[in-house]
């Protein structure tokens, strides 16, 4: 694991699924991490790594680089409102969550009029695969801010791409994910046509995980398509909020987006349906109930390409 040069105090905001995994590789690898979430409860574990807990958001304002991890631009704007009202500022925020172009625009105004350098960095990777550290940072923002951030990018996972100035960063995430949506969509159509066909979901996955078609993500999912445990790494509401992203930015861009609009519709309808507690792979389910087939664990060991 690579270690930062320079030993500066790191602030962390949202200990959710994901940034609960993050904040822990940086207390993991020795780093000065003071953590703040609204359930305190949950960042609590991190103490035994050697994290600090603050009692309040405006604690975190003294630190160098403050990163955050919540859920959507209105979570970023309130905790960063509140970080930021008590008078004092940290060098950096590193903001993570996945959110529009237009509310990260707004935050880099919103730290800029306080002399606070910011960089957009969203991820790649569930919290299993933060485990496995295979996280992936795409940024954006001052090259010489990503340059300070850099070293606890990489502690975080397997590096970071850096795509330029502003918010570009916001638009190669959108772009991921609506590619994460589609893609699910569409492993799961293809998935239950071949069980329809007559063979077991293992394996055709098997086969389409050996061949050019499979990738790091048709591996992790496979478990869960073949043994139906749709514990949540990422809610259907989540993925809905990035397909309607992706949407608004195909607007704005002028550039038609037909698979999202329909993997979008889909997933509408399975959160309508009251689908919406568990993992957005539950699209399998759908797809199933659509194709007249009751589903069955089959309860085969299958690995998920991460250990
Ligand atoms: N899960 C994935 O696979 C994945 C992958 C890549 C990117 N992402 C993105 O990463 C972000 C976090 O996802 P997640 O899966 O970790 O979500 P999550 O488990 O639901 O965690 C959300 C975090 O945000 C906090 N939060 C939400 N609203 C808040 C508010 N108004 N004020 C203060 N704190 C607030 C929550 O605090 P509490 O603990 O108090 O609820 C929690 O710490 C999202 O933008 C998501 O789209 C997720």
């Amino acid at each position: 694991m690579p270690t930062p040069t320079e030993k500066l105090k790191l602030g962390w905001i949202g200990t959710g699924r994901m940034g609960y995994e993050m904040a822990a590789r940086l207390a993991k690898g020795g780093c000065d991490l003071a953590v703040w979430n609204r359930t305190k409860a949950k960042a609590e574990p991190l103490k035994k790594h050697g994290a600090t807990l603050a009692n309040e958001l405006e604690d975190l304002s003294s630190r160098d680089i403050v990163f955050c991890m919540v859920s959507t631009w209105d979570d970023v704007q309130e905790v960063m409102a509140k970080m930021l009202s008590g008078g004092k500022k940290p060098r950096m925020v590193v903001e993570c969550s996945s959110i529009s172009l237009g509310g990260s625009a707004e935050l880099r105004r919103m730290l800029a009029a306080k002399g606070v350098e910011y960089l957009a960095a969203p991820v790649s990777g569930n919290a299993k695969v933060i485990k496995a550290g295979k996280l992936t940072f795409v940024v954006s923002g001052p090259k010489a801010a990503y340059e300070a951030a850099r070293p606890y990018l990489d502690m975080m996972g397997t590096g970071s791409s850096y795509v330029g100035e502003g918010e570009l960063a916001r638009i190669a995430k959108i772009c991921h994910n609506v590619m994460l949506g589609v893609v699910i969509q569409s492993l799961s159509e293809v998935t239950i046509l071949a069980q329809k066909a007559g063979m077991p979901r293992h394996a055709f996955l098997d086969f389409l995980n050996k061949s050019v078609m499979g990738s790091m993500f048709t591996r992790y999912k496979t478990p869960a398509l073949v043994n139906l445990d749709f514990k949540v790494t990422f809610t259907p509401h989540l993925l809905r909020k990035d397909l309607d992203l992706g949407l608004d930015a195909g607007r704005h861009f002028e550039v038609p987006m037909p698979l999202t609009s329909l993997t979008r519709d889909l997933l509408q309808t399975m959160i309508g349906h009251g689908m919406s507690e568990e993992d957005f792979a539950t699209l399998l389910l759908m797809q199933a109930k659509a194709s007249g087939i009751d589903l069955k664990p089959e309860n085969v060991e299958v690995g998920d390409g991460l250990s």
